[in-house]
């Protein structure tokens, strides 16, 4: 059986509490795509563990595989590893060959890529992770795999290659050398070294391959899927940051859609396919790039994190930049380096029906229904004004999604209640409103609610359907 999560909207949706709470019947867990500009955290007998590559369930003594449709950055990854090992965590993390490597040179271009954007407002908002410009190579056949590490003579070669290409396009396309660059979190002098990567590179590959890391992920999830294995393929980020189906170009690199599932790990679509495909939603949406956002609250003008308090009183639902602030605050909607207030707004249901058509859910997963209590009254876009006329799904373009006008419904808002003692109690304890809210959504998806987050922990999920039970 095969199980995979997607996030249904703009990511930071919640996935890692679901992957964590279905990993438990899985003996594999997956990721299919991105790197490390994904962040989940995972708490493990009471221990937090942060972590971006690495997949959750490896954590819990369960093998984790990343497949050939991610981008995988070597010192990340071993960083994460050793950290784990230092608190007494042996990892069983296996990476496929075919994936791709994410090199210094990579998180140079992205750094100076969106900052010649920034002028013109095509800036995407990256992590910095050099996601793009990795993604770039492989599609432009000139990126290097991490097969290649394992074999120094394929490695130097590609590597001269390559690297007199990333340097030639920052000095010829940006006009700039590796010593205009000030950013604390690039190695920008060692980025353009071919001496040096090698060396460090070509270590790497000695490490993978002497840690028995390196496999066909295609073959070795297959094997693993005819002797009876249970596998959970963990998507990251969200559909509307897909490469395709997304708000390009305000998007991630990847195919963050459930496709992605068979095509990066290299498991038969067909296997994928007659599998549980997990729409995981939050209530409302919280935003960390840029772009147009047609349910926004406010703009971004919040206090920053702990420095704000609660509004007192709940607002209405049309004191725009007080719901904001009351969802951020309650909602923890601030970056977790810089503090700053991530952007937030209503829930967007023609958001949700593209991301149900274009995945297949089989199940939905509503996050943070805790977050939205207090308020008076909720609001959900149930549909959009687009030139006077009405639209139930998001226009193709990313211009006309940011001329849409959200068609607004109004729910009765539901109190903040003791949330630990409805997630015991399950579905039923749930204050009424929040079930038509919840139950609502399903409805307009055609979907069954798999499960509802109530809080943080992992005993806040009420689970109502596990793929693998
Ligand atoms: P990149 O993936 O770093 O290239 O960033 C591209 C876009 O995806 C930006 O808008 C990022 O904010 C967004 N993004 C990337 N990873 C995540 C994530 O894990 N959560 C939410 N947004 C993300």
């Amino acid at each position: 059986m095969i199980a995979t999560i997607v996030g249904a909207q703009l990511g930071d949706e919640g996935k890692g509490a679901v992957v964590d709470h279905y990993s438990d019947g899985a003996s594999v867990t997956v990721r299919y795509q991105g790197g490390d500009n994904a962040g989940h955290t995972v708490v493990n007998e009471g221990v937090e563990y942060k972590l971006s590559l690495v997949p959750s369930g490896a954590v819990r003594g369960k093998t984790g595989v990343l497949g050939n449709g991610c981008v995988i950055n070597p010192r990340v990854l071993f960083s994460e590893i050793d950290a784990l090992q230092e608190r007494g965590l042996e990892p069983d993390v296996r990476v496929a060959k075919r994936a791709h490597v994410v090199f210094p040179y990579h998180r140079v271009l992205d750094a100076v890529e969106e900052a010649t954007k920034a002028d013109d407002d095509l800036d995407a908002g990256t992590t910095g992770r050099g996601i793009g410009p990795a993604y770039e190579g492989k599609a432009g056949r000139h990126g290097i795999r991490v097969g290649d590490l394992l074999d120094p003579s394929v490695l130097e070669h590609r590597l001269e290659y390559t690297v007199a290409r990333a340097e030639a396009i920052l000095k010829g396309v940006y006009g700039r050398s590796p010593a205009d660059i000030d950013r604390d979190d690039i190695d920008v002098e060692g980025a353009f070294d071919t001496d040096a990567l090698f060396a460090e590179y070509k270590s790497y590959g000695a490490r993978l391959r002497e840690a028995g890391m390196v496999v066909d992920s295609g073959d070795f999830l297959t094997e693993r899927t005819a002797a009876g294995a249970d596998i959970l393929l963990e998507g990251a980020q969200g559909t509307a940051l897909d490469i395709d189906h997304g708000i390009y170009p305000y998007v991630t690199s990847s195919n963050t859609t459930a496709g992605n599932g068979a095509t990066g790990t290299g498991l038969p679509v067909t296997a994928v396919g007659q599998g549980a495909v997990i729409g995981v939603v939050k209530a409302y949406l919280s935003r960390v790039g840029t772009g147009p956002l047609p349910t926004e609250l406010d703009d971004v003008t919040g206090a920053k994190g702990a420095d704000a308090d609660p509004p007192a009183t709940p607002p209405g639902a049309t004191d725009e930049t007080a719901v904001a602030t009351y969802l951020r605050q309650r909602g923890g909607e601030y970056g977790t380096v810089t503090g700053r207030p991530r952007r937030v707004g209503w829930l967007d249901m023609p958001m949700l029906r593209q991301a149900a058509q274009t995945n297949g859910f089989t199940g939905l997963v509503v996050n943070h229904v805790d977050v939205l209590a207090g308020l008076k009254e909720v609001r959900v876009a149930h549909a959009y004004d687009l030139d006077g006329a009405t639209q139930t799904t998001m226009p193709a373009t990313t211009e006309r999604w940011g001329d849409c006008t959200p068609v607004y419904r109004t729910f009765d808002g539901w109190a903040d209640v003791d949330w630990a003692a409805v997630a015991s109690e399950g579905y039923t304890a749930l204050p009424g409103p929040t079930r038509t809210y919840l139950e609502y959504i399903a409805e307009e998806l055609s979907t069954p609610l798999y499960a509802v987050g109530v809080g943080p922990d992992r005993t806040d999920t009420i689970v109502r359907q596990d793929p693998f039970a």
